[in-house]
């Protein structure tokens, strides 16, 4: 579904992703693992459109997005649930879910989105009319994962959805991300909690310094000594 191919990206004159190639298969949950200033939301925010790469492609569901607006691409099915959350704490719960469908016109997929995210979490339904900020970190994760669902993606980018998050909230955030992938959605999840990560996920990549330096079978990689020393404090 997702493929890039040799992908750098630059911010200003500070070489920050360096040529990542990897695959993401249509239906399935895949980590993104790697520490503070690994490239991570650099490497999400390339793919969204939001940052130009450059060089290499990247290519979603057979057509190149890489010289794409991020408009574009979230049209083309492709949402990326920002780092921090980002929401408008002065907007409502349902103003800003409404933000994330800006991109779809026909009213009755709005509707229909809404009716989903409230389905997949409640709380977004019941304070609906409540201000953003006066939500909980984890409810505040629970609107931006919303929001981002409203443009109805096929492939949903998550940047460290437990940052910040008590244990027991991680879990929730766990098992919405669980039944999203349950329901067909394909993810690919950025975090520097690997336990979690590679508990949810079946394929994991690391990223260190802007480079991919090992991939393979979350199980697998649960068990590699450089993951347990890095990323698990084993
Ligand atoms: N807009 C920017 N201007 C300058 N440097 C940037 C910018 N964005 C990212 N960088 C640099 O790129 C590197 C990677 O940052 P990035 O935020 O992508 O890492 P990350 O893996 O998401 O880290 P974290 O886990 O802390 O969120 C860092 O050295 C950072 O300082
Ligand atoms: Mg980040």
């Amino acid at each position: 579904m997702l493929k890039l191919e040799h992908v750098s990206t630059t911010i200003g004159t500070h070489h920050v992703i360096h040529d990542v190639s990897l695959e993401i298969a249509a239906g399935s949950c895949v980590a993104l693992l790697g520490g503070n200033g690994a490239g991570k939301s650099t490497l999400f925010r390339t793919i969204a459109g939001l940052v130009a790469p450059t060089t290499g492609t990247i290519t979603f569901k057979g057509r190149t997005i890489s010289h794409l607006p991020a408009d574009r691409i979230v049209r083309r099915g492709l949402a990326l649930c920002p780092e921090g959350r980002q929401l408008f704490p002065g907007l409502t719960v349902h103003k800003n879910l409404m933000l994330g469908a800006h991109t779809v016109k026909d009213r009755k997929k709005v509707a229909d989105a809404l009716e989903q995210v409230y389905a997949l979490f409640p709380v977004l339904g019941e304070r609906a009319r409540q201000l953003a900020g006066t939500f909980s970190g984890g409810e505040q994760q629970m609107l931006a994962m919303g929001r981002a669902l409203m443009s109805r993606p096929q492939l949903l980018l998550l940047d460290e959805p437990s940052i910040g998050l008590a244990p027991l909230v991680v879990e929730g955030i766990a098992d919405a991300i669980q039944s999203l992938n349950r329901m067909g959605m394909t993810i690919f999840l950025s975090e520097q909690n690997a336990r979690i990560a590679l508990m949810i996920t079946r394929y994991g990549y690391v990223l260190e310094n802007g480079a991919l330096v090992i991939e393979g079978p979350s199980s697998t990689l649960m068990h590699n000594s450089v993951v347990r020393k890095a990323y698990l404090g084993t």
